[in-house]
This record gives structure tokens, C-alpha cells and sequence, in this order.
């Protein structure tokens, strides 16, 4: 190949990657599979390795991942963490056994350990005299980020050892990963979605964004666990003590400890057992409860381990073999629109039942119109339903080969599914939207968000039961939930009903009056309005009636609240149709008095006074939560800088703000500098 050509193919493959590392690690919405990427990776490698002579200081190749944050204290790994080689194929991990048998001049006395790759977040502990004293991040693989503090919170990581062993009073590392279980994510992104805030991708990102808080007290709200799977020892005697020369001694000791170790791991002789365990975990991981993106195989025997050794940044005495993203073809029979409690109109994908990693999958998310045309997804197409990082299947393609010659493409209905009213789609949104507040799907959809658990919290009031009382001619908007109990006859006189249930619910409803006032105002279920965004208007203002009275100006001016917001608020509250619903509420008992929280200004000499520009993204809050923070220490934001401005705060990315700040000879703050000052 001609230089230049080889030059050119370099830098279109260096381009390449960077695109999916955006993807990847920004968006957190990859384009291709691990397994292309990697073929991607390697093709460059070759090259550079070929031509060192073309290898650049920017190349994705030279960059060192992860490095510390610099919002924790580094933390030194006295033995680097290192990571493992990738595999795809049964021919590579053949490959693999072939190579640590010729290693050793034998097959591996005691076999191999299969164990799940848990798609977490590594995570290093180390123990003295039986108890914790630091947790650090992987980082760069010499130094992470000593996140001790965060570590402590999870629950499934011992903060002392109570071990009948002598040896847990030696000091040792336990490695091993931090993980979020698929429940607690799903509890977790809904919570966030109620509240306001954005969900995350995919478990190991909200792992990953979690270990990151910098507030402990956040991180012990959230699902996450330890799975221990490696141990070192630092006195020598004990490190090569021979009753702890296998890898399955080890885990066992590390149980015994009172770590968490994986119950599927398995020892096995051969590549043939190796597979066994890839192919069953491939097929069933659906089952396990928590993400795994493949299995790990390391050789059994600490002894051959060493024999075997390293090649740059990987073990050869272990590997992982990668899975693919769950993939399955099936019949799209139909697409439904469903309606939210705003009007929302959601396509999902009505698929013929098919199995795909242990669950069964009927449904699938098409998100919106604009999708549905990108993708040319067609009612009787074979179509791919995937599971990758997400949790809810979505549909990843068409296969237009097997497409019916009579297939036209899909038409987004024009009217509304429940109600018939005309959709209407506002200029620059995604979203089509019912605007009927008739709607039997809205008046469902939210009096049941009226009724749920982070709101009234009304026990036998969930979808079902509001369906069957809207059927029944009971229920028709929130307010009419408090004259059910002179329905209770009637109510008993349902199917599925009973004296007993309906005094349950009844009394339910009753009990739902004491609840606090923020959580009343969530639950009318006001556009914009999540709980936390709902408490800081009950702190500033009190009760109901003052947020009502209180003008568009003076609800956009509490910190943490922006325009939008702001609008949506005062608008509710001035519709006539609400301030009926209002009325009737009031009457029937429900909270709507409160007193304004006497805020404990933290006036701060440094933020007092002063005006602050935000540029560039922070990684440890948001825009709106550092302007929130400002305000509550009685500084002032301004969306540009000039002269007048006291600091600059610059988050990565920084642009021409910052630029600006420089020219101006402006204090620059860094976001470490930044949390500091806060703290
Ligand atoms: S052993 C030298 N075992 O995969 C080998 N790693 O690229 C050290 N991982 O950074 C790792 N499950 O975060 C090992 N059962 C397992 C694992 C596992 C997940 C992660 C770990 C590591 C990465 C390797």
C-alpha cells in the first residue's frame, strides 16, 4: 500500500472510532455492537503496529482510559488493575486454551474458572486488621478515584470482617465489581422520571454516575452491590501459602470473609466446558436479575497463573468472551399508540411472542413517529428486537428481505386511539399529543399518577381498579375519588369486590388526606412538576393556595426553577376547569395548607454578592443544580460573561465563554474549585 493510502485509511479509522466513542461515552447511545467496535480497534492497532512511524499522540489507541476525576483523592493501585482481552468466537477461546497449554507445556492442572462478567464498574478494597479502609476505582489502572465514602453505603460490602478465619485480620485487597440490579435501576429511573430528572442508559452508567456523587448520603439511596472476585494478600507467607494456590480457594475464602461471590461460577477442564458455560449464560442471563455483558474463564492455578504471565495490559491466563447484544427476529403484528397522563402519544410494537435472553418478549418501544419513518418499520414486517444496555426491548431493524409484497408503509394515525380527537404534533417536539383532557386514557393515566405510590399513596387504587371505577361511572376526574365512600354499596357491587376490600380502599382514601402538601401538589400532576420540583415550591411558598395566588415572576425566581416550569405552574392554576377541582378538593379535607420552610441561607462571603457564568458540562450536577446552589449561598447567574462578571465556573468542553473569561482576565474556576467552595 502507497504511503498516503495507508495514512488516509489510518486517519478514516482513527476518525471512525472517535465518532463511537462519542456514542459511546458521551451519549451513552452506541451505533454498533462491542464486537465491531473492537474488529475497528484491532484493524487500527495492526496498522499503527505495522508503521509505528504513523502512530500520532491523539490516536484512540494512545489514550489511557479513565483517568482519576480529580473530584476524589487519587488512590494508588500497589498492584495495577489490570483489564482483560476480548473474545467472540469459539475458535478464539480455543485459541485462548491453546496458548496457556503451550504456555505450560500442559493442559492447566486445575482446570479453569468460568465466572459471569458483571457489567459494573471495577472496584479495588482494601482491608486492615478485619476492617475496611479504602475503596478506589480502577481509574487509569495505576491510580483511581478513592471513593471510600460511597463504597461504605453499599450494602453488600463488609465494613468489618466477622470470619472464623485467622486470615481476616491479615491485610489484603478484594477486587471485584460494583453493580446495580435490574429492579432497583427500573425503580430508580422511574423515580428520576417522576421527579423530573434525567433517566440513565443503562445500569453501569447509573453505577458509574453514582460512584461519582460526591453526597454519600445520595449514593446510600441507590441499588448497588459488590460482588467480590479476586483476593491478594500483601505479606508474602500467607499470598503463597498453598492451600490458597486456586483462583476457586480464593472465592471460597472470600465467601467465608463475608464478601459476596457469584454463585454460577464454575470450575471446568477444557475449552469444551468453557463453552458450555458461555452458551448457557449467553442464552439465560435474561434470568439473572443484573447485567452481564459476557463470561470471564481464568486459569484455576495461582502457580500457572504467574508461569503464564502478562502481555501489556492484560493477564494471558484469563480472558473474556464478549456477548452479543440479545438479538431476536420476530413478526411485528401491530402498533398500538399509547396515551399518557399528558396526552403523549407513544408508539409501541405489538410483536408475536418471541424468547430472547430467558424473557419473553411481546412488546417493544418504537419511541416515536420520527423512528418509526428512520427505521421504515412496516405492520407485518420480520423485524430485530433487541436488549442491549437498556432495559426495555426495543426494535432495532427490519429485515426487508422477508418483507410481504403487499407491505405499504405505516401511517401515524391522525386521531386519537382512545378518544378520537384529533393528535396534534407542536412545531420542534418529537412527540404527538392527545390534547383531549376527556380523554379516557388521560383521565385514567392520571388519576392513577393521583393515586400512586410517590404520590397519595392510595393502596387498591392502582391502573386496574381506576379502569374498572371510570368504566362503572365513579371516577372521572381526581376530586371524585373523595366521594367514593358514599358509593360504598355501590363499589361492593362490582366484580372483583368485596366488603372487605372496599373498606380497605376506602379507608385508603381516607388516610391519603394527611399526606404532607408537596406530595398533594405532585399528584395533581401538573407538567413540569416532579416531587422535588414540587417540594421547593411548598418550602418557598407553603401551602396550595399560595403557589396559586403567587405570580408567573415570583415562581421563576426560586432557585432551581426555570421559565418553563414557571409557566406551566401558573397556567394550571388558572384554568377554570382546575380551580373547580381545586375547590372540590378543598372541601373534601385535602392539604392545602403549609407553612414556607425558613431556609437556612448559608450566605457565603465567597458567593455573596458575587456573579457567576456556568460554561461547559460538570460532571458532578447539573446546570440548574449548580445555579440552585449559587442562589441558596446568595450569588447571582448570568448567561453571559463580561467585566461585571466575579468567576467563571468551566466544566469540560468549555468554549467561547471560556475563551471570553481568559481574554477578560477574568477569575476562572475549575469544577473541582467549584464543589470546594460549595462544600
Ligand atoms: S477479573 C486481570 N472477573 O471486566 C483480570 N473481571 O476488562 C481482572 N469484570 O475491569 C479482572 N466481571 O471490571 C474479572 N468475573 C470477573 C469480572 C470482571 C466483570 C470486569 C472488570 C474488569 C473488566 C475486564
Amino acid at each position: 500500500m502507497l504511503n498516503t493510502d495507508l495514512r488516509s485509511q489510518i486517519t478514516k479509522l482513527r476518525n471512525e472510532i472517535a465518532i463511537h466513542d462519542r456514542h459511546y461515552y458521551v451519549e451513552s447511545a452506541p451505533v454498533i455492537s462491542d464486537r465491531e467496535y473492537d474488529r475497528l480497534f484491532k484493524e487500527l492497532q495492526d496498522l499503527e503496529k505495522a508503521h509505528p512511524e504513523l502512530i500520532t499522540r491523539d490516536s484512540p489507541t494512545q489514550r489511557i482510559a479513565d483517568e482519576p476525576t480529580k473530584l476524589f483523592p487519587p488512590a494508588t493501585h500497589h498492584v495495577p488493575m489490570l483489564s482483560l482481552a476480548n473474545t467472540y468466537s469459539t475458535q478464539e477461546v480455543e485459541d485462548f486454551a491453546k496458548r496457556v497449554t503451550d504456555l505450560l507445556d500442559h493442559e492447566p492442572t486445575e482446570g479453569y474458572t468460568c465466572e459471569l462478567k458483571f457489567d459494573g464498574v471495577a472496584m479495588s478494597l482494601l482491608y486492615q486488621g478485619g476492617r475496611l479502609v479504602r475503596g478506589a476505582t480502577r481509574g487509569d489502572g495505576t491510580a483511581g478515584d478513592d471513593v471510600t465514602a460511597n463504597v461504605r453505603t453499599i450494602h453488600s460490602v463488609p465494613l468489618s470482617l466477622h470470619s472464623k478465619s485467622p486470615l481476616a485480620t491479615e491485610s489484603f485487597e478484594a477486587r471485584g465489581e460494583v453493580f446495580m440490579d435490574l429492579e432497583g435501576f427500573r425503580k430508580l429511573n422511574a423515580q428520576r422520571d417522576e421527579a423530573g430528572e434525567a433517566a440513565f442508559a443503562n445500569p453501569r452508567n447509573s453505577t458509574a454516575g453514582s460512584l461519582k456523587t460526591l453526597d454519600a448520603r445520595e449514593v446510600a439511596k441507590r441499588p448497588l452491590h459488590f460482588v467480590a472476585y479476586q483476593l491478594r494478600f500483601d505479606a508474602e507467607a500467607v499470598e503463597k501459602s498453598p492451600e490458597l494456590d486456586t483462583h476457586s480457594s480464593r472465592l471460597a475464602l472470600l465467601k467465608e470473609f463475608g464478601f459476596a461471590v457469584s454463585k454460577e461460577t464454575r470450575v471446568v477442564k477444557d475449552t469444551e466446558g468453557i463453552m458450555h458455560f458461555c452458551m448457557h449464560w449467553q442464552e439465560h442471563r435474561g434470568a439473572l436479575g443484573f447485567e452481564i455483558d459476557g463470561a470471564v474463564m481464568k486459569v484455576n492455578s495461582l502457580t500457572e497463573q504467574e508461569k503464564i504471565g502478562f502481555v501489556a495490559k492484560s493477564p494471558r491466563w484469563a480472558i473474556a468472551y464478549k456477548f452479543e447484544t440479545a438479538q431476536a427476529r420476530t413478526r411485528l403484528n401491530a402498533i398500538t399508540l399509547q396515551v399518557g397522563r399528558m396526552g403523549t402519544i407513544t408508539p409501541v410494537a405489538e410483536l408475536e411472542p418471541v424468547a430472547l435472553t430467558g424473557i419473553t418478549i411481546r412488546r417493544a418501544t418504537l419511541h416515536n413517529a420520527d423512528e418509526i419513518v428512520r427505521k421504515d418499520i412496516r405492520i407485518g414486517d420480520m423485524v430485530i428486537v433487541e436488549r442491549g444496555g437498556e432495559v426495555i426491548p426495543k426494535v432495532a431493524g427490519v429485515d426487508v428481505s422477508e418483507r410481504p409484497a403487499d407491505s405499504v408503509p405505516y401511517e401515524f394515525p391522525t386521531t386519537c386511539p382512545e378518544c378520537g380527537s384529533t393528535l396534534v404534533r407542536p412545531a420542534e417536539e418529537v412527540n404527538w399529543y392527545c390534547e383531549n383532557a376527556e380523554c379516557p386514557a388521560q383521565i385514567i393515566a392520571r388519576i392513577t399518577h393521583f393515586s400512586s405510590r410517590g404520590a397519595m399513596d392510595i393502596a387498591g387504587l392502582g391502573a386496574q381498579s381506576v379502569e374498572q371505577f371510570v368504566a362503572a361511572g365513579f371516577l372521572h376526574t381526581i376530586a371524585d375519588i373523595y366521594d367514593l365512600a358514599s358509593r360504598r354499596d355501590e363499589l361492593i357491587a362490582l366484580d372483583r369486590m368485596g366488603d372487605k376490600k372496599v373498606d380497605n380502599l376506602l379507608d385508603g382514601i381516607e388516610k391519603s388526606k394527611q399526606q404532607p402538601v408537596a406530595r398533594f401538589l405532585f399528584a395533581l400532576g401538573i407538567r413540569h412538576v416532579g416531587t422535588s420540583i414540587a417540594t421547593l415550591l411548598t418550602d418557598e411558598f407553603g401551602g396550595i393556595d399560595n403557589v396559586s395566588e403567587a405570580s408567573e415572576e415570583a415562581i421563576d425566581a426560586v432557585p432551581g426553577i426555570g421559565p418553563e416550569i414557571a409557566s406551566s405552574v401558573y397556567s394550571f392554576f388558572r384554568q377554570p376547569s382546575n380551580t373547580h377541582l381545586l375547590d372540590r378538593l378543598r372541601a373534601s379535607g385535602l392539604p392545602f395548607h403549609g407553612e414556607p420552610k425558613k431556609k437556612d441561607i448559608v450566605v457565603s462571603d465567597f458567593f455573596h454578592g458575587k456573579t457567576f457564568v456556568l460554561t461547559g458540562t460538570l460532571s458532578t450536577m447539573t446546570r440548574e443544580e449548580a445555579k440552585e446552589k449559587i442562589e441558596a449561598r446568595g450569588g447571582k447567574v448570568s448567561g453571559s460573561v463580561s467585566k461585571k462578571t466575579s468567576y467563571v465556573v468551566a466544566g469540560e468542553e468549555a468554549g467561547s465563554k471560556l475563551t471570553k473569561a481568559e481574554e477578560l482576565g477574568l477569575r476562572i474556576l475549575t469544577e473541582e474549585e467549584f464543589t470546594r467552595e460549595i462544600a
